[in-house]
């Protein structure tokens, strides 16, 4: 944390259902007075939202893709993220980085060791003291099956060029997620998505309370 600015990210694959509860987060924060920036990857800047349409409808092999979606995140990071965490807000990210180690990573099968010096190079913050890696305070996981995701997808919308993938595809971007959260279990909260809506909110709920951000 950075002056008391709260930096939380939400991943899952296509279908886990994050978005009602990034809202209702939001709206938890805001009545307990905080300011608070929704934004998303890629995505959450001009530049950005450009890259995202790209990145999310043209074709390209794995590199091109994770450069693509590491300058929005650098963009991201510099135009909106920092600044906001700067004057102390709570800024909610729909995904973050970890979603490129499970989507290019896993789903890819993109060197993991080239999104980690990615990592380090986009996301280094140059302090005062010591320089030091952004990272979100804390990443809720929405964990769903594939085939349950895949349910829940089908015929809600025209799909885009990740949630047309085959399920096996989507068994790796679980695998990928599942890496991260073993490497840094603390970030993580790891929340079953596959219940009732008001059971995962009182999960995320509880997560966010359990950490001593909401009374
Ligand atoms: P998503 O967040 O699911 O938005 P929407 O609900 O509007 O579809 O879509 C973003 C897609 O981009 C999702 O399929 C995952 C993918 N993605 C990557 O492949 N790499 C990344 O680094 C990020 C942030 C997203």
């Amino acid at each position: 944390m950075t002056n008391n600015g709260l930096f939380i990210s939400f991943e899952g694959i296509d279908g886990a259902g994050k978005s009602t509860h990034i809202s209702a987060l939001a709206q938890t924060f805001e009545a307990q007075g905080r300011v608070v920036t929704l934004t998303r990857e890629p995505g959450g800047t001009p530049l950005a939202e450009k890259l995202r349409a790209l990145v999310l409808s043209d074709a390209m092999d794995a590199m091109t893709e994770a450069l693509l979606v590491f300058a929005a995140r650098r963009d991201h990071l510099q135009q909106l993220i920092e600044p906001a965490l700067a004057r102390g807000e709570v800024v909610l990210c729909d995904r973050f980085t970890d979603a490129t180690f499970a989507y290019q990573g896993g789903g890819r099968g993109f060197d993991l060791k080239t999104l980690s010096y990615l990592e380090r190079l986009v996301q280094t913050v140059q302090g005062l003291a010591v320089d030091f890696i952004r990272q979100p305070d804390l990443t809720i996981w929405f964990e769903l099956a594939p085939s349950v995701a895949a349910i829940r997808l089908a015929g809600s919308r025209v799909p885009d060029k990740f949630e047309s993938q085959p399920l096996d595809f989507f068994t790796r971007v679980s695998a990928g997620y599942l890496q991260r959260c073993d490497a840094q279990p603390q970030r993580f909260a790891r929340i079953n998505a596959d219940q009732p809506r008001d059971r995962v909110w009182g999960e995320v709920k509880r997560a966010v309370q359990q950490r001593g951000w909401l009374g």
